[in-house]
């Protein structure tokens, strides 16, 4: 580690570059900085003499951020430094210079786009972290308005891509990215593709004739999932977050590529409005939740049903804590709150800092993100043999929960990643997204780090690996591999298998290790006794286990069927198949082709079934669970006969009225089958909200019929 002393002397040397061109650093320099950084951060006190030192820093930060989107530390951090150099400022006015980080907006831009200017500059927000911030904010409001309590209205913080939309005469005009806050890319095209935003709105009813208004650009938690899903299913590797989904979708310059990604906008600021001279038919609001109940009037999605508007801030404060516990509940991403002034008058005379208004500020919530180490790789096996990275890291806190351990998912990624031994890392974890690491921080390498090395033989049985080549997993083809066994077993007394309660993984594992189950059938020839003189295992436990094991030998056949763990077949598969024999061994005489006719069944599922049905020992196993008395037979609770029989339906999109679970279980008590993708073997489509590409798909294939919610409830029954 460097000492502050020496960091302080290679400051001065490096201006000139920080000043004249920040691209050319070097490696070198990005440590300096990192060590100065750090230093600041452990609470180095700022004086005359050192604080262009920390202005340097903040500047090295800043471009990292702004312009090579590539920030070194986080933003809590950049906060703690950034207000470090504030307070300083404030206290010693006569420091104060011109080019200091704090007297200007923004930074750089991205070339790419045509640039276009803001009619009025975009500001970032003041962040506050906790309650005392926000005392402290609204007692400075407070003293500067001269009033004893203050209305505010506090809403989401969305955490997408922000932007800027002009309407001129009711017309959508552009669409501008914030840029470094004075001008950025003009992105109409792709802004026009978002289907939250009206092409066109009666601004003329309240005399406007220019209106600029600010909001967030976002991809919802669904389609961000469905999104992930679809690009690791090409063998590519998934995005961290939905914001950068959300800011990459609008970069891309095929705008019907835009168009397909499904994204959303919230809009939650006027900034600018030109007045035709004309007596308006309605005057303009004259607060800020007026301003947002307007835009939802004329059609935009503002955020006038999250918000709250509440006179002091302590109610507010109340608001906020509540809204985080509701944060993994959303449908879309939020990372704090933002409270601002309501009363447009008030907020003017208030104002602005060079950097901030005063009027509103952000609340942020647990930080989602945090830096730690790359100390090691597991490889394990799957049920399917599929081995998978996992890396174990020092562990850090990331939104409330410990992370020690992250799935980097294959060979690929870890190359793409560029990740190693050692390295420092970038880890996030974003509501109900896995965690992932977002980047290794390979400019602070200092030489120690080595490659992560893939083995080609199974780190649990040393079989050989495969990999196909269309394929981006290393896979252990031994399917008596003890680690494939475990997870076997595992995944057939799961909760959507066979649901065995009080068995569990640790139980499986504990069990295995000790000898006293070696495959699934001998989930059903326990041996009590040893069992109950093991530590933790009391006569009711024991009870408990009993009851569960018996309970699952009536399961329906088609749980039992999933429960197998035959490659590719989910549960919707598995429910297809339990319809089609009245015994789950008539399967062994299925040939390919007859599987491939089954709705929902393709060539590879077709392939993946008749090779189990083919492999004696899985006979032998069936047979055994038949003999210890499991049903092997189709239950036939699921008509064939409803009015709905013979017809196949898939739901996508979000259902208003009903529970999709519901929804499905209502096809199958009427006849009709659950499909689980669009392929022409599907009749119905029921779209709900937020549809996506399913129903792009859908629309390609003339024989699926696309329904709404109310369509598919009118063919039901009543
Ligand atoms: S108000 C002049 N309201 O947070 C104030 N910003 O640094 C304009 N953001 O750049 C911003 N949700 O991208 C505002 N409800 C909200 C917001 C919001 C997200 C973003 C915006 C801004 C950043 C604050």
């Amino acid at each position: 580690m460097y000492s502050l002393h020496s960091v302080l002397l290679f400051i001065p040397h490096y201006l000139h570059l920080l000043l004249i061109n920040l691209h050319m650093y070097n490696t070198t320099m990005v440590k300096e900085m990192e060590a100065a950084t750090q230093n600041w951060l452990a609470n180095v006190q700022p004086t005359v003499d050192n604080i262009e030192a920390l202005r340097n820093v903040l500047r090295f930060h800043e471009h990292r951020y702004y312009v090579l989107n590539n920030p070194l530390i986080t933003d809590f951090e950049y906060d703690t430094l950034y207000k470090l150099l504030e307070k300083f400022e404030i206290e010693n006015p006569q420091s104060i210079t011109k080019d200091s980080p704090t007297q200007r907006v923004g930074a750089g831009l991205i070339k790419d786009f045509p640039k276009k200017q803001h009619l009025v500059p975009m500001l970032s927000l003041e962040n506050s972290y906790n309650a005392e911030d926000l005392l402290d904010w609204d007692r400075k409001a407070r003293e500067l308005s001269k009033l004893d309590s203050i209305e505010y209205c506090a809403e989401p913080k969305f955490d997408g891509a922000s932007i800027s939309v002009v309407y001129e005469n009711n017309q959508l005009f552009c669409g501008v990215t914030r840029g470094d806050g004075e001008t950025g890319d003009d992105i109409t095209p792709n802004i026009k593709q978002i289907r939250t935003l009206p092409l066109s709105a009666a601004f003329n009813r309240y005399g406007i004739e220019q209106i600029e208004i600010r909001g967030e650009v976002l991809m919802n938690k669904t389609n961000f999932k469905k999104y992930n899903d679809a690009i690791m299913e090409e063998g590519l590797p998934p995005l961290a977050n939905p914001r950068n989904a959300a800011a990459g979708s609008l970069r891309i310059k095929d705008s019907k590529e835009v168009g397909r990604r499904n994204l959303e906008a919230f809009l939650y600021h006027v900034s600018y409005i030109s007045k035709i001279e004309t007596d308006a038919l309605v005057p303009l609001p004259t607060t800020h939740s007026g301003m947002l109940q307007m835009l939802w009037e004329l059609g935009f999605r503002s955020p006038q049903n999250e918000m709250k508007v509440l006179k002091g801030i302590e109610g507010i404060i109340q608001y906020v804590a509540e809204f985080e516990n509701k944060r993994d509940s959303l449908p879309y991403e939020i990372d704090g709150m933002v409270i601002k002034v309501n009363d447009l008058n008030l907020q003017e005379q208030l104002g602005i800092t060079s950097h901030h208004p005063r009027w509103a500020i952000a609340y942020k919530f647990k930080a989602r993100q945090a830096s730690s180490k790359l100390l090691g790789v597991e490889f394990q096996v799957g049920r399917t043999g599929a081995v998978t990275p996992v890396a174990k890291i020092q562990p850090v806190q990331v939104g409330g929960v410990t992370v020690s351990s992250i799935s980097i998912h294959n060979e690929d990624y870890i190359k793409e990643k560029d990740l190693k031994l050692g390295d420092k890392i970038l880890i996030e974890r974003s509501g109900d997204v896995i965690p992932q690491i977002v980047k290794s921080l390979a400019e602070l390498r200092d030489g120690t780090e080595t490659e992560i090395v893939f083995p080609r033989t199974c780190p649990v049985c040393n079989h050989t690996l495969e990999k196909p080549v269309e394929e981006a997993v290393w896979r252990c083809s031994n399917i008596n591999c003890e680690a494939q066994v475990v997870e076997r077993i595992i995944h057939f007394v799961s909760k959507d298998a066979m649901d065995i309660r009080s068995f569990g993984e640790a139980n499986v594992r504990k069990f295995y290790t000790l000898g006293l189950l070696k495959n699934v059938p001998e989930i059903y020839t326990l041996n009590f006794t040893e069992i109950g003189k093991l530590e933790g295992f009391g006569q009711k436990s024991l009870d408990n286990l009993k009851t569960a094991i018996e309970a699952s030998k009536t399961q329906p056949l088609h749980r039992l069927i999933y429960g197998l763990g035959i490659r590719y077949v989910g549960e919707t598969t598995a429910k297809t198949l339990a319809q089609k024999v009245n015994n789950l061994l008539e399967f062994k005489n299925f040939s390919q082709e007859q599987l491939q006719q089954l709705d929902d069944v393709g060539v590879k599922v077709a392939a993946s079934i008749h090779a189990f049905f083919s492999d004696e020992e899985n006979v032998k196993m069936l047979e055994a669970l038949q003999q210890l008395g499991l049903n092997m037979n189709s239950a036939k609770s699921i008509s064939t006969d409803g009015n709905l029989s013979g017809q196949t339906f898939l739901f996508t999109g979000t259902l208003h009225k009903l529970k999709r679970s519901d929804a499905e279980a209502m096809v199958e008590a009427n006849g009709g089958k659950i499909l689980s993708g669009v392929s022409s073997k599907l009749n119905f489509l029921i779209v709900g909200e937020d549809a996506g590409s399913k129903l792009e798909k859908a629309k390609k294939i003339p024989a699926i019929k696309i329904l709404s919610e109310d369509d598919f409830l009118k063919m039901l029954p009543t």
